[in-house]
């Protein structure tokens, strides 16, 4: 058994029975070999030690694949620390992404979740995606339209597809000026203004509002997506508790957050074994020590319990639960 220590971020005491590390080339002989995809473990919670895992993290590079005065369109290897190629495109004068600074994990893995954090998501970076797919046995090419992009989600987590397509490159357009993103009211209240017009200065400022709201590890960050309602819904819940904070979405729906629903049922700090709902961010659950896989989907489903209680609101884990080894 291999242990998982640098294969997740939750610190868990999990092994896997095989872990494949392999380079693009070497994919399409080893896939079929492995149950679950990952990239650098950042969003997992391991239910017990697990069968076999193809690792992406060695898979890396870029290459520019057209440029004009304005724009830039890259191509980057899924298996790149996704923080550190936010760093690598701010030294290129590559713009855009500078307030999806210093999130955790992979390019890769950045696209199965189109990530999002204050005001920016990854989606409209997105050209396109390749990969191999163990299905059909063949490299696909998958422009951004067909990924089905939406809050938190892509078809990489669909069925057919998770742990059936291994992403290997990621394609996104860029900006080659930089125009700051100061929408979120976090970031509003932080920034300089002046300032905010150096994109350094705006990646530090992101990176300082994600570690004082972060623990350094045992985390998977948020644990839960931030549920969207409807506008019945909301009223419901606004008659319930009139100062909800809520955001407006494109298609007419709110989404409120998980952390304020959390905070309010009084479960800031509530611990099961080692597992806590984190004090500074209760979106956050955290290893305090010695949890076990029980105790934190205890917590879990206990946070869910309550809220459900409290709110009539199912909260949906933004953690992928990945099931143990079967044994025999
Ligand atoms: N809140 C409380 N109590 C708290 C903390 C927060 O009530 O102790 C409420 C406040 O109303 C606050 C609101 O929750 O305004 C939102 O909190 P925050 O700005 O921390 O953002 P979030 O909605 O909880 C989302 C993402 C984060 C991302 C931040 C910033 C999801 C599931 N999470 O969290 O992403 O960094 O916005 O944009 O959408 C992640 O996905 O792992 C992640 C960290």
């Amino acid at each position: 058994m291999i242990p998982l220590d640098e294969y997740h971020t939750l610190g868990l005491p999990v092994s896997t029975s095989a872990l494949f590390l392999p380079s693009e080339e070497e994919i399409p002989e080893i896939a079929c070999s492995a149950t679950y995809i990952i990239g650098e473990g950042s969003n997992i919670l391991p239910l017990g030690n697990l069968p076999p895992i193809l690792c992406t993290r060695a898979i890396k590079g870029y290459q520019i694949l057209r440029e004009s005065i304005s724009e830039v369109e890259v191509e980057v290897a899924a298996g790149e620390n996704w923080d550190a190629w936010v760093r690598f495109c701010i030294a290129h004068g590559w713009h855009g992404l500078e307030n999806l600074a210093a999130i955790p994990g992979t390019v890769g893995a950045a696209v199965v979740q189109n990530i999002g954090a204050y005001g920016v998501e990854l989606a409209p970076f997105l050209v396109k995606v390749r990969g191999w797919n163990k299905r059909l046995e063949a490299w696909q090419e998958l422009p951004a339209h067909t990924c089905k992009l939406s809050y938190r989600h892509s078809i990489f987590q669909e069925k057919g597809w998770q742990d059936d397509f291994i992403i290997t490159r990621v394609t996104l357009r860029l900006k080659k000026s930089f125009e700051p993103v100061l929408t979120y009211p976090d970031v509003r209240k932080r920034v300089d203004k002046v300032r905010s017009h150096d994109p350094w200065y705006l990646y530090q400022v992101i990176r300082a509002i994600r570690s004082e709201k972060l623990p350094a590890q045992g985390s998977a960050g948020s644990f839960f997506k931030n549920p969207i309602l409807s506008e019945a819904e909301l009223q419901r819940l606004q008659q319930q508790a009139p100062e909800i904070p809520f955001y407006s979405m494109p298609d007419g729906s709110f989404k409120v957050p998980a952390a304020w629903l959390i905070d309010r049922a009084g479960l800031k700090g509530y611990r099961i074994g080692d597992a806590e709902v984190y004090e500074k961010q209760p979106l956050v659950l955290v290893n305090r020590g010695k949890a076990t896989p029980n105790e934190f989907l205890a917590l879990a489903r206990e946070v869910q319990r309550i809220v459900w209680e409290r709110w009539g609101i199912r909260l949906e884990p933004e953690v992928r639960f990945l099931e143990a080894q079967k044994t025999a």
